[in-house]
C-alpha cells in the first residue's frame, strides 16, 4: 500500500510563499530537474494530492502533461472543478475531489500502486497531518528569510503532531528535512 509524503520547501523563517504568493527565492536549482535529488523523488512518486491553489500556480492548466515533474496521476482538492478538463496524456491524468481529503488520499493511494503519494499545499498538509494520514513529513529549508507571507504551520490544531527525525540531507544550499509521523 502507497505510503503518503507531506511536505514542502520553505524559508528559514517558516514561510511557503511570499507576501505576493511567489516561490521564487524558494526555488534551488540543486534540487530541480535533472539533479539525483529531484530523479529520485520522481521516481519514488507514483500519484499527487494537490490544493487548487498549488494546481492553479500553472498559468496554463494544460501546462502540466509534459512539464511537471510528477507525471503521474493527480488529484486536485476544490470546491469548484473547473468547466473545462486540463490536458492529461497516459501517465498524467487529473481528478478534481470534492469530497474531502480522506477520499483524495484514497483515491492517491489506490492510483500509486507500491509508490509513494505526494501531499502538496500548505492547507494540505495541515490536513493530511491533522486527520492522521500522512506517513512522511519532508521539509526542505532554504538558506531565505521572507519576513512574511504564507506559512506552512500556521495550525494551532497541528500542536499534537508527533514527529520523529528519520534524515537529513544537503541539497545545495538547502537543507532536506524527513520526519516519520507518529501514530
Ligand atoms: N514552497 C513550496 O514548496 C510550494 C509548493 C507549492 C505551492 N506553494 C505555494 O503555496 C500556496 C498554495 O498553498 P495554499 O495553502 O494557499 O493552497 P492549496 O493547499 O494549494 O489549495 C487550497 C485550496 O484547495 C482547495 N481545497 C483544499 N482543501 C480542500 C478540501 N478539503 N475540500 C475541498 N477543497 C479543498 C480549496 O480550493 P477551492 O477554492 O477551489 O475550494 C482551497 O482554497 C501558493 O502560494 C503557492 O505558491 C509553495
Amino acid at each position: 500500500m502507497a505510503l503518503v509524503h507531506t511536505g514542502m520547501t520553505m524559508s528559514l523563517d517558516g514561510f511557503v510563499a511570499d507576501r505576493r504568493g511567489g516561490t521564487a527565492r524558494l526555488s534551488d536549482p540543486a534540487a530541480a530537474g535533472g539533479s539525483e535529488y529531484m530523479d529520485a523523488l520522481i521516481r519514488a512518486t507514483g500519484a499527487v494530492v494537490m490544493g487548487r491553489r498549488t494546481f492553479a500556480m500553472a498559468e496554463d492548466p494544460d501546462w502540466f502533461v509534459g512539464n511537471y515533474e510528477f507525471q503521474v496521476p493527480i488529484f486536485v482538492l476544490t470546491h469548484t472543478p473547473p468547466p473545462v478538463m486540463p490536458a492529461q496524456d497516459g501517465r498524467l491524468t487529473f481528478t478534481f475531489v470534492t469530497d474531502g481529503i480522506a477520499s483524495a488520499i484514497a483515491q492517491a493511494k489506490a492510483a500509486a500502486g507500491d509508490r509513494v503519494v505526494q501531499a502538496l499545499g500548505a492547507s494540505v498538509v495541515q490536513q493530511v497531518l491533522r486527520a492522521g494520514l500522512a506517513d512522511e513529513l519532508h521539509v526542505d529549508v532554504a538558506p531565505v528569510l521572507l519576513g512574511e507571507g504564507l506559512r506552512l504551520f500556521d495550525d494551532p490544531d497541528l500542536e499534537g503532531v508527533a514527529l520523529e527525525k528519520v534524515g537529513v540531507q544537503e541539497v545545495g544550499g538547502f537543507t532536506s528535512l524527513r520526519f516519520r509521523v507518529v501514530t
